[in-house]
């Protein structure tokens, strides 16, 4: 909880004791959790609702007010006023600024974290393409909230498992097969890797609109494959070895590493065990020649577990490894982040796996996210029309590349920073709403340096890190003097660990995003109105630079925190 929360929190419980002696009060902690923002800052910087003591001291809130108003003492307050039945407290400036610098001096790069997850793990179940189809913008989401959500949990101090639940088996790994024989050849393959398999996978669809007989035999050589057939299983490893070369490009640029790769087939001899458990629970039922587990009662669609003809199926597939995932890393939580589409997948599997009757299963959560568009036209995966998310990175870095040569031609790594911003230009263009909104992409609008953009917020990261270079070592803070751009920038400071637990809490990286944007435009008003290096007086121009400092700390902690790298030039 925030500092200034927690020590107002503490002292109106004290002023409780003293204006009621006797009277049963919340836990200071409870009080903490009550106070509240006023609407406009001018009526203080935080406020407390009265009337919600009013039961437990059996007075009406305005006297409740006007009584702690007269025992209220805290070193960061300057004033507490009553108005109606809240009471408004202002900060102390100089104490307020003295305690939140040394509390991130101190701290350092750890500045913010909530630390609730010692001793926890959590399994993050994220990105996750299907192997053979293509990658792209959709998975941008899945890819960026699940690793940022991974940071923020690591930043918390749990101990997390990402995991990559590859697509890699079904009924299109049949399609690739047949594709690949007709119209394919291994030299055009590994020349063009993955745009070759995307080729033939958009190519199957097109040709199998005319000729539909070419699906059934995609099913037989899923079957085959299946089966255990040695050229398809060899074609099917094939594939998948050139689909996760690629990923692990587009990984790369964003710095993620996953600690397991484990796809869908890894859990083909993990489910039978699963149904044998359904069966016994007398859970199954046959549904039109399939086995499904009836959720009538909780208002939901059969959770389909066996096809027809006996083979498994997705929620199958997920089941087998919830169970395996508890048993390996015995997680407090698993996460999975897709699209909304898939909500209701989730929640039919999730309640499939209480009546299973394991214990952990409200450890599962789904993240969801909204629809992706780009440019204004929806995603087609079955038709040409798809953009991969190698090809929205490539293009970003390259308009990067020139935006970024033409501001700064001496800069000595060019290449490195187009790279860094143009990929973080798109994950911070993304990361900016809430993520459930169904958003539209336009590349120009993330790549450009005056909005609210990634290319805004690291080169407002590269510039305190210019003053700071230009500074001589570290500074010493001192309030005296402070004036109003100063303590305004402070404030926004203070607020980073409120900021994480919002992230965290609602599974939210947003949070993040737009905290920096309110960080950044602290501090550029801060530099624009205040001398920093050129300060006539000393002691402030010190305490400037320990406030640079400290954004740049605050700063590049949050950006990390979003996948986002910081380059110090730019
Ligand atoms: N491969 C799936 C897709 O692209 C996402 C998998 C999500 N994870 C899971 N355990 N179901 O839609």
């Amino acid at each position: 909880m925030l500092v200034l929360k927690k020590k107002v929190g503490q002292a109106l419980a004290d002023a409780c004791a003293v204006a009621f002696p006797g009277a049963s009060v919340p836990a200071p902690d409870d009080l903490s959790a009550m106070l509240e923002y006023p609407p406009d800052p001018k009526l203080g910087d935080l406020a407390f609702p009265c009337f919600r003591l009013s039961r437990s001291l059996r007075a009406a809130p305005p006297a409740i007010a006007a009584a702690l108003a007269g025992t209220f003492a805290c070193d960061e307050i300057r004033s507490a006023q009553t108005v109606g039945g809240y009471l408004n407290f202002f900060i102390d400036p100089a104490a307020y600024a003295v305690r939140v610098m040394s509390d991130i001096r101190s701290a350092g790069s750890n500045y913010g974290s909530p630390m609730c997850g010692k001793g926890k793990t959590v399994v993050l179940d994220y990105s996750s393409p299907n192997v053979a189809k293509p990658f792209h913008i959709g998975h941008l989401g899945t890819t960026v909230i699940g690793h940022s959500l991974k940071l923020l949990h690591q930043f918390a101090g749990y101990h997390c498992i990402g995991i990559n639940h590859l697509g890699d088996w079904g009924t299109q790994f049949g399609k690739l097969i047949v594709a690949y024989r007709r119209w394919g050849s291994r030299e055009e393959v590994e020349k063009k890797e993955i745009d070759e398999l995307v080729r033939l996978y958009v190519r199957f669809h097109a040709e199998a609109e005319e000729n539909p007989a070419l699906n059934d035999e995609a099913r037989a050589e899923f079957s085959r494959l299946e089966a255990g057939d040695p050229e398809n299983t060899a074609l099917w490893k094939w594939f998948i070895d050139i689909s996760l070369r690629e990923y692990r490009k587009t990984y790369a640029l964003l710095g993620i590493d996953f600690d397991s790769y484990n796809g869908e087939s890894f859990y083909t001899d993990k489910m039978p065990r699963q149904i044998e458990i359904m069966r016994e629970k007398n859970l199954l039922t046959l549904d039109d020649g399939a086995w499904v587990v009836n959720l009538d009662a909780y208002h939901m669609p059969v959770c389909l577990i066996l096809k027809r003809d006996g083979s498994t199926l997705y929620p199958t597939r997920d089941i087998a490894a919830a169970v395996y995932r508890q048993q390996t890393y015995h997680f407090d939580k698993c996460i999975y982040v897709t699209s909304a589409g898939q909500c209701l997948h989730f929640a039919q599997w999730f309640k499939v796996i209480e009546l299973m009757g394991y214990d952990w299963a409200d450890r599962l959560v789904h993240v969801p996210y909204g629809t992706v568009s780009i440019n204004g036209s929806k995603l087609a995966t079955r038709t040409g029309n798809v953009i991969l998310l190698k090809d929205l990175f490539a293009a970003a870095i390259e308009k990067v590349r020139a935006i970024a040569t033409e501001k700064n031609p001496d800069l000595e790594n060019p290449d490195e920073i187009a790279e860094a911003v143009g990929v973080g230009a798109v994950v911070f263009h993304y990361l900016l709403n809430n993520r459930m909104r169904d958003i539209n992409f336009v590349l120009e609008d993330a790549l450009s340096f005056d909005g609210n953009t990634g290319p805004y917020a690291q080169y407002t990261y590269a510039r305190a890190c210019s003053i700071l270079a230009r500074a001589d070592g570290a500074a010493a803070f001192s309030a005296q003097g402070l004036n109003e751009e100063e303590l305004a920038l402070i404030k926004v400071l203070a607020r980073f660990p409120e900021a994480v637990r919002a992230a965290l809490d609602a599974y939210e990286p947003s949070e993040i995003t737009r905290y920096i944007l309110d960080l950044c435009a602290a501090f550029n008003r801060f530099y624009h109105d205040c001398q920093i290096l050129s300060c006539p007086d000393a002691q402030r121009r010190d305490a400037r630079i320990a406030m640079t400092d400290a954004v740049r700390t605050v700063l590049g902690r949050a950006l990390s925190l979003i996948c986002m790298k910081t380059p110090e030039k730019i």
